[in-house]
């Protein structure tokens, strides 16, 4: 019998590397990408009680809080991401919890907020019924996870190269290659930055819908974000990529 693999969790381990990158602009895909066009959606926050979800190094709470939220509280599985979080933003409320068994009373949160997190639960409905139960009736959930196209692609890592296909070949004598697997959600094991490992799940466009619907929240809108024009000039690359083929997905829910 294979020997399950455990999940990689940089997150915990390796915090620090984490909270540099968010601070020091050196995350492309948030920096250019994610961060922008999830501040674009964000509802007017003054005077409104905030949640995070998968807060990692207190970055987003404390945007929450200059923005004029009356509460931020911001949630994390990982106690290193956490430790980073509560050093540099102390009068930021945090608090080690699953998001999918919130310790908070129904109808607490007037915004709950979450980037990038979801895509770590296999099951998110757990997660959703939730983040439903504890915002107030007319609340907003706004998050971002990844596309599933992306994802759906067949990944080659070698040392300094990382390839992605989608596809097909196939001639009149039979001959049939196929590249990736769009329908099938499965667990992917990473490897980010080089060094910063992490385990997540992928899952077709049409469960993630399903999941939505089932925890009760209406859609209030869909985005697939492409990169900030500047990234031409500064990250050609990432721009070229990330303007034909969508890396994330964002999701506006209403309680
Ligand atoms: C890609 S990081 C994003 C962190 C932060 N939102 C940001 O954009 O910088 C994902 C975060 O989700 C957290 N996470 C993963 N599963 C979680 C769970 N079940 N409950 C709470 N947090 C979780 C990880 O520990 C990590 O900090």
């Amino acid at each position: 019998m294979p020997i399950p693999r455990k999940s990689l969790n940089s997150y915990n381990t390796k915090a620090l590397q984490w909270a540099d990158r968010m601070r020091n602009g050196n995350n492309t895909a948030h920096d250019y990408l994610e961060k922008p066009a999830m501040y674009k959606l964000l509802p007017d926050l003054k005077g409104r009680s905030v949640l995070c979800l998968g807060c990692g190094t207190g970055e987003e709470c404390n945007t929450f809080m200059t923005r004029g939220a009356a509460t931020v509280t911001g949630i994390d599985i990982s106690a290193g991401m956490l430790k980073e979080a509560r050093k540099a933003y102390p009068e930021i409320e945090f608090h080690k919890m699953d998001m999918s068994r919130l310790l908070f009373p129904d109808n607490s949160f007037d915004f709950a907020y979450s980037s990038l997190a979801l895509h770590y639960q296999k099951d998110w409905l757990p997660c959703l019924k939730e983040i439903y139960r504890v915002l107030k009736p007319g609340g907003v959930f706004l998050f971002s996870t990844h596309h599933p196209f992306r994802w759906g692609m067949e990944m080659k890592i070698t040392p300094g190269t990382r390839s992605h296909y989608i596809g097909f070949s196939n001639n009149k004598k039979g001959d049939l290659e196929i590249w990736g697997n769009y329908f099938k959600p499965r667990k992917i094991d990473d490897i980010w930055f080089g060094d910063f490992e992490v385990s997540y799940y992928h899952q077709p466009l049409n469960a993630i819908l399903k999941y939505i619907i089932d925890s009760g929240f209406k859609l209030e809108s869909f985005e697939e974000p492409i990169p900030l024009l500047s990234t031409k000039k500064v990250e050609p690359t990432f721009w070229e990529i990330n303007s034909r083929i969508p890396l994330f997905m964002i999701f506006k829910l209403k309680k």
